[in-house]
């Protein structure tokens, strides 16, 4: 959530950069996501990190009005972020917690156990009401988790023997409840993922072992669940009871791989900020901090508010570009903390006022940004900082 700019006055608005998140195209991906998987598969969205950088406490209300059926986030207080936020929807911590297990219990969050420690945790706690428990088993990420596999990627028996033990011990707890188990894949977007012999096919497999394993002691969590977006999307036998992708929700693709595969998934988010100060400068005019960059010839430069603390990469100094109405403009000189300048070129003409776009719409798609960047999509979006006022269409 973004409340510092929450409270500024709406007029302040249009001097900021501004990330515009089409709620259309939210719930058009979460269709895209759900025509992949069998009917009965549940759809929970990965909203942590402020739902990628999109701003959870509109995003997520919209994800339920597209049908959502649950959300995943990285830590205790987001999950309780959503609950004040009204979110009634089931939501998982995808991490073991230490603190805040009674308030989460009582909020009817489900909690990770990933070792006998984090079932300590909720047996010390001894909530209201017995904590929701996915038991996260490791099959290769390396992560979280009772590790089932060995250092070669197939199932460890002694592995499967402790996770299941750890499984029993969660169904004897009475602080606790055991409602799913879960692994997270490490190269689902992978352009081999889905053949048998990969790293995916490994863990997959070594997933199911677990699972079956689960079922022959006479545990069988109702919600078994591995897959990211990437499985989602190329994985269909990792979907198991419910598949939990984040970056696809945003219609961002994971890899160029699966971008291939989901032609069909629309970028949600706009990036824009408004052109502050507008010049000609003669050939040779240095620009920015350190004087990397001389004008090549006569120009046009324009000045724009965003910079690197609103999370726009100063490795794109000088290379980064953004479109102004309908010409491409390069990064002038060294992105600034809260400014960058744009080369328009010698018939280069913008007022103050016009809007630059950096990311999505007119502009370079995310994955261009941050791979300009030597970043990738996920890292572009979740730094876009709070000084960034999200506006909501559709
Ligand atoms: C445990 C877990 N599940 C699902 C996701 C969603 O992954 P993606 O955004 O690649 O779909 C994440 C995000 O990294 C995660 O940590």
């Amino acid at each position: 959530m973004t409340p510092a700019v929450a409270r500024r006055p709406a007029d302040l608005a249009d001097d900021a950069p501004h990330a515009t998140v089409d709620l259309t195209a939210l719930a058009a991906n979460v269709a895209a996501l759900r025509a992949r998987t069998a009917p009965g598969t549940r759809l929970m969205a990965a909203v942590k990190a402020d739902a990628y950088g999109h701003g959870v406490a509109r995003t997520a209300p919209a994800l339920v009005a597209a049908g959502v059926d649950a959300f995943g986030v990285a830590e205790a207080a987001e999950a309780l972020d959503l609950r004040a936020l009204g979110v009634s929807a089931d939501v998982l911590v995808f991490a073991p917690v230490r603190a805040g297990i009674a308030e989460l219990a009582a909020a009817d969050v489900a909690l990770t156990v990933a070792d006998a420690a984090s079932l300590a945790a909720i047996e010390r706690a001894a909530p209201p009401r017995p904590a929701r428990v996915h038991l996260k088993v490791d099959t290769g990420m390396g992560r979280l988790g009772a590790s089932v596999v060995g250092a070669d990627g197939r199932s460890d028996p002694a592995g499967v023997r402790a996770a299941l033990a750890l499984a029993a011990a969660v169904d004897r707890s009475r602080h606790a409840v055991l409602e799913g188990v879960w692994t997270h894949l490490a190269c689902a977007d992978d352009a081999n993922a889905a053949e048998p012999g990969s790293v995916t096919g490994a863990q997959v497999t070594a997933f199911e072992v677990v699972v079956e394993a689960l079922a022959r002691a006479g545990l069988r969590p109702a919600t078994v669940h591995a897959a990211n977006s990437a499985a989602t999307i190329a994985r269909p036998d990792a979907h198991f009871d419910l598949v939990r992708p984040g970056i696809a929700v945003y219609g961002q693709p994971p890899s160029a791989h699966v971008a291939a595969l989901a032609p069909d998934l629309r970028p949600a988010l706009t990036l824009d900020a408004p052109i502050t100060f507008v010049k000609r400068v003669a050939a040779g005019t240095p620009i920015g901090y350190g004087a990397t960059w001389r004008a090549p010839r006569a120009t046009t430069v324009a000045t724009v508010r965003l910079g690197y603390a609103d999370g726009f990469p100063r490795a794109l100094s000088s290379r980064g570009r953004a479109v102004v109405g309908e010409r491409s403009a390069v990064v002038a000189g060294r992105v600034c903390m809260d400014q960058v300048m744009l080369d328009l070129g010698p018939h280069g003409d913008a007022r103050v006022g016009d809007r630059a776009v950096f990311v999505g719409g007119a502009g370079p798609t995310a994955v261009e940004v941050a791979e300009a960047a030597g970043s990738f999509v996920y890292e572009l979006l979740t730094r876009l900082g709070p000084r960034i006022v999200r506006r909501y269409v559709g």
